[in-house]
């Protein structure tokens, strides 16, 4: 049942994101029971029905990958009428979905696959929806993290790393999940939030590294450590493009409501493999 090889090979998508925002949950949706941790391999008994409901999950310390294949769960709209032997399915896609903990002590987890990258064909940075009303801290925790991943994107040319190097495009994909809770603020808002949550992030750095020092003599190092565009005032995420980084944002959930919503984010990771 158990095959290592091919592993590294595969095409794999990245998932990140703060803690509680879904990560482990979408990785059970789609997971064939048998999970991977650097360490061991583990059966899963299919506690659950496949691609229906996700499994109960703790808070994750150390990263899981799991070998996946498109469509998984409900086949997308668009192709509701589509016979499976039709080539344009999505079917026998195969790839590796990496799950990485979003405690902020374990996050070099998922940097340490951003710096040095197996085939990665694109980021999902999972975000909870219901938390990111403005003045709550979890859209300031949330917006933190993001910007700090999409730092390291943007400088990923510097990388010392070969692998990093050959990430010439790369995307990322917002997932604004828990759609489910009535709290949660529609993909549109919270992209808008995001940026300008970010905006003060960028701003509260530039402005930590003038007090601390840094970069006094060198300005062109503080600029470096400036995400997006130089001299913008508000930050968005279409800056990235300057750098090759492409950022979508999609909203849906993983459990509650009348079932996973998922068809946005598996059409995305299509795309990408
Ligand atoms: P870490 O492992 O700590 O980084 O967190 P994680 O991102 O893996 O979160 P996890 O998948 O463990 O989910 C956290 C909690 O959110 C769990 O109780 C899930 O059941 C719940 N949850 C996940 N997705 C949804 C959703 O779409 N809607 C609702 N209502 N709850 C969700
Ligand atoms: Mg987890």
């Amino acid at each position: 049942v158990f095959k290592a090889s091919g592993l590294t090979t595969l095409p794999s998508i990245l998932l990140i994101g703060p803690s509680g925002s879904g990560k482990t949950s979408l990785l059970t949706l789609v997971s064939p029971y048998l999970l991977r941790t650097p360490k061991f391999a583990v059966l899963i008994p299919p506690q659950f029905e496949r691609g229906t409901k996700p499994a109960q999950t703790h808070t994750s310390q150390s990263p899981i990958s799991v070998e996946c294949h498109l469509p998984v769960g409900k086949t997308a709209e668009s192709d509701k009428y589509r016979s499976d032997n039709d080539p344009t399915n999505l079917a026998h896609k195969k790839f590796l979905l990496i799950d990485t903990p979003g405690h902020g002590k374990l996050r070099h987890h998922a940097l340490d696959n951003l710096t040095n990258p197996q085939n990665l064909k694109g980021i999902i940075f999972l975000a909870d929806a219901a938390i990111l009303s403005a003045g709550d801290e979890g859209l300031r925790s949330t917006a933190d993290y993001l910007h700090d991943v999409l730092l390291l994107l943007q400088k990923r040319m510097e990388s010392k790393n070969k692998a990093a190097k050959k990430l010439k495009e790369i995307p990322i994909l917002i997932a604004a999940n828990k759609m489910d809770l009535f709290t949660a603020l529609p993909a549109a808002l919270v992209k808008s939030s995001l940026e300008t949550e970010i905006t003060k992030v960028r701003t509260s750095r530039s402005k930590g590294l003038l007090d601390s020092g840094i970069g006094m003599e060198d300005d062109s190092e503080e600029k470096d450590d400036w995400l997006g565009e130089v001299g913008s005032k508000d930050f968005k995420f279409s800056q990235m493009e300057e750098f090759d980084v492409l950022v979508e944002v999609a909203g849906g959930n993983v459990s509650g409501g009348e079932g996973p919503v998922v068809e946005k984010w598996w059409r995305w990771i299509a795309e990408r493999l």
